[in-house]
């Protein structure tokens, strides 16, 4: 069965940037002129995925309005034929089928992937965190999902990251395969010392639905949370009839923590180095201004 939706899990409180996300959602942040989320919703869209599930908790109303229509807007925008600025504000509403399921109590990310579970079905699903932007020159999940088709079971994103920093992420424990590698254990923020490798799992899923009865049996983990990476373990033991196997795509591309303020800006910088209105004026000022000691 092939892959169709997108489960976003949106309800954290975006406290690492504070006071900017006291009353904007963290997701809303615009990296260069979108919010952060759109990008993350365009990838699902460029794999293939137009069924998109927001799991949304409370004061997340500003991210159902940017996918929604604004009709005030748009009857300006075409008042004054401005239909450049019209095509951009249509974009987010068009580009996918958008649902959405309240989380409740924000019990964990595991919980809030629980939440999809009606929406789901016994499909296999993709998940895409909020925080984790991956560079759309270097797509991923198409080749995460092409390997849950051909060996099923679930599917992560991981990458190298310098041991210092493997205690903010769940941590990988791997064997190498032909072009992937398999999952045989999965800690969950390790400290340094306990960390089995420096493979860490960013926020790109292709889960198995065999996930769910796991996820409503996994108790509190790291944090009292109810951790998804707690399900994968048993997932990664769960034989490949009832759904089991966890597999993972070694990313070596471009990706941020735009929940991270120092990720945030080089993804702002990047991302608009690359357009072509913004990149070529941003270029020369960014090197007169490095190059006049912070002068210019
Ligand atoms: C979550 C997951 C963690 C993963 C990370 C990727 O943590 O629990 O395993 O490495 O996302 O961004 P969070 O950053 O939500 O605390």
């Amino acid at each position: 069965m092939s892959v169709t939706k997108a489960v976003v899990p949106v309800a954290g409180l975006g406290t690492r940037f504070l006071p900017a996300t006291k009353a904007t959602p963290k997701e809303m942040l615009p990296v260069v002129d979108k919010p952060a989320i759109q990008y993350v919703v365009e990838e699902a869209v460029a794999a293939g995925l137009d069924d998109v599930l927001f799991v949304t908790g409370r004061s997340k109303r500003p991210l159902e309005d940017h996918f929604d229509r604004n009709v005030e807007l748009e009857a300006a925008l075409r008042a004054k034929s401005d239909h450049t600025r019209l095509a951009k504000v249509a974009a987010a509403t068009d580009l996918a089928r958008i649902h959405y399921v309240r989380q409740g109590d924000p019990l964990g990310l595991g919980h809030a992937v629980l939440m999809s579970a009606q929406h789901v079905g016994n499909e296999p699903f993709a998940v895409l965190l909020g925080d984790d932007l991956i560079d759309p020159r270097d797509p991923v999940l198409a080749e995460m999902i092409a390997l849950r088709e051909r060996h099923g079971g679930s599917v992560l994103c991981l990458m190298e990251v310098p041991r210092e920093h493997i205690h903010l992420y769940g941590c990988a424990a791997v064997t190498e395969a032909d072009d992937h590698v398999v999952v045989t254990d999965l800690i969950e923020k390790p400290a340094e010392e306990d960390a089995p490798s420096n493979l860490a799992i960013i926020g790109r899923y292709v889960l198995d639905p065999a996930v769910f009865d796991i996820l409503r049996e996994t108790p509190p983990g790291r944090g009292g949370e109810i951790q998804l990476t707690d399900a994968l373990v048993r997932l990664a033991q769960l034989p490949a009839d009832q759904g089991g196997g966890v597999r993972g795509v070694v990313f070596t591309g471009r990706r941020y923590d735009t929940g991270d303020r120092l990720s945030y800006l080089q993804a702002v910088i990047r991302l608009a180095l690359d357009r072509d209105d913004l990149g070529p004026p941003l270029r020369e000022w960014l090197v007169d201004y490095l190059d006049s000691g912070n002068d210019t």
